[in-house]
């Protein structure tokens, strides 16, 4: 079985979103909307607009929650992923959310990203546990979480809408 030290992680950073990342964020989500909008719910329309996305990425900037850009080693935009619920009980449990520009698919980027957020949270020592719901029918979200280390909650199970459908979604979580 897989445990976090055996896997092949490519080098990524990890950096909060700013304003100086606009063009680059209004490019990787446009052109990943139609893969992303498979698996997560839609953006806004002012997330595909300049200046509104650069008032998304102020508001972003001054939320309690974090916004990180996942770059690879070249220093390319690869994912984002984000840490949810920081000011919200259990103050102990942060959430997370990821996403991966298609043409990165497969290459170890989300694990990369998850790991790389799991070591921070330990370093900084303010949490304890980490979670992350990954829906029923999409399998490469549950075995990033896996990979990295994280249980399946089988007591955490819950049901959204995406696009009008109902969707099953599983919660794992990582004890830090
Ligand atoms: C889920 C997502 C982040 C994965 O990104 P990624 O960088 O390709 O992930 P990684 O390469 O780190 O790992 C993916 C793992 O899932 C596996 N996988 C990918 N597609 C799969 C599929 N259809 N069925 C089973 N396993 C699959 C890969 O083989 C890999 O596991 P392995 O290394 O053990 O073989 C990406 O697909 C994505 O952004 N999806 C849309 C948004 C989303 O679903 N976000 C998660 C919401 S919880």
């Amino acid at each position: 079985m897989n445990t976090p030290t055996q896997l092949a992680i490519p080098p990524v950073s990890l950096h909060e979103i700013c304003e100086a990342d606009a063009l680059e964020v209004l490019e990787f989500e446009s052109s990943n909307s139609t893969f992303f909008e498979k698996w997560v719910p839609a953006r806004g329309p002012e997330h595909f607009e300049e200046m509104s996305l650069r008032q998304v990425i102020k508001d972003l900037m001054a939320d309690p929650d974090r916004f990180y850009l996942v770059r690879s080693g070249t220093g390319e935009l690869v994912g984002r992923i984000n840490l949810r619920k920081l000011d919200k009980e259990p103050l102990d449990t942060v959430e997370l959310g990821y996403r991966v520009g298609e043409n990165h698919l497969g290459k170890g980027y989300a694990k990369a990203a998850v790991l790389a957020v799991a070591e921070q949270m330990r370093a900084d020592g303010a949490m304890k546990h980490l979670e992350a719901f990954a829906a029923d029918n999409n399998p490469a979200s549950s075995n990033v979480l896996l990979a990295c280390g994280f249980r399946w909650d089988k007591t955490g199970t819950k049901t959204v809408q995406l696009n009008d459908n109902p969707l099953t979604l599983h919660r794992f979580a990582l004890t830090l």
